[in-house]
């Protein structure tokens, strides 16, 4: 890992590590934080927000993507999920497609606990052959 990589990383993890305190998930009981890095390099974080009414609770990859959106960003260059469970907490299905609006397969989503890194994968890996703006393109 290049030094400018490990550096966005921890600046990623250490955002996604604070919102995570602030998870409303009184029903699952199992806090989320995420970090997304922005084209200008700019970090957006997000946690999980669940609801009486459990469909329209929010996970904490969407909460973030919507900081970047409103704050004019366009791209994802790299994402933190931080969670606490014996295997690494990976994003959940909706969350892949909502990320892939705005990143490439190359995208990196470092997959972490509160201790730390646990394993890197591509938004490729967790979502092959998935369906996105270009597929929209007129012929
Ligand atoms: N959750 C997230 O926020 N992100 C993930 O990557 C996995 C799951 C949330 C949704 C729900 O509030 C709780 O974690 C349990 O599924």
């Amino acid at each position: 890992m290049t030094q400018a990589i490990e550096h966005d990383l921890v600046r990623l993890l250490d955002a996604a590590r604070a919102v995570r305190q602030h998870a409303h998930a009184p029903y699952s009981h199992f806090a989320v934080g995420a970090a997304l890095l922005d084209e200008q390099g700019r970090v957006h974080v997000g946690c999980n927000v669940e609801n009486a009414a459990l469909p329209q609770s929010l996970c904490a990859e969407a909460v973030a993507l919507g900081a970047l959106v409103a704050a004019g960003g366009r791209q994802i260059r790299a994402a933190v999920v931080v969670g606490e469970a014996p295997q690494p907490v990976t994003p959940c299905g909706g969350c892949r497609q909502k990320l892939r609006e705005f990143a490439a397969d190359d995208l990196p989503i470092h997959l972490c606990g509160p201790d730390g890194l646990h394993r890197t994968v591509t938004l490729g890996q967790l979502f092959p052959m998935s369906f996105g703006p270009e597929n929209l393109a007129k012929p």
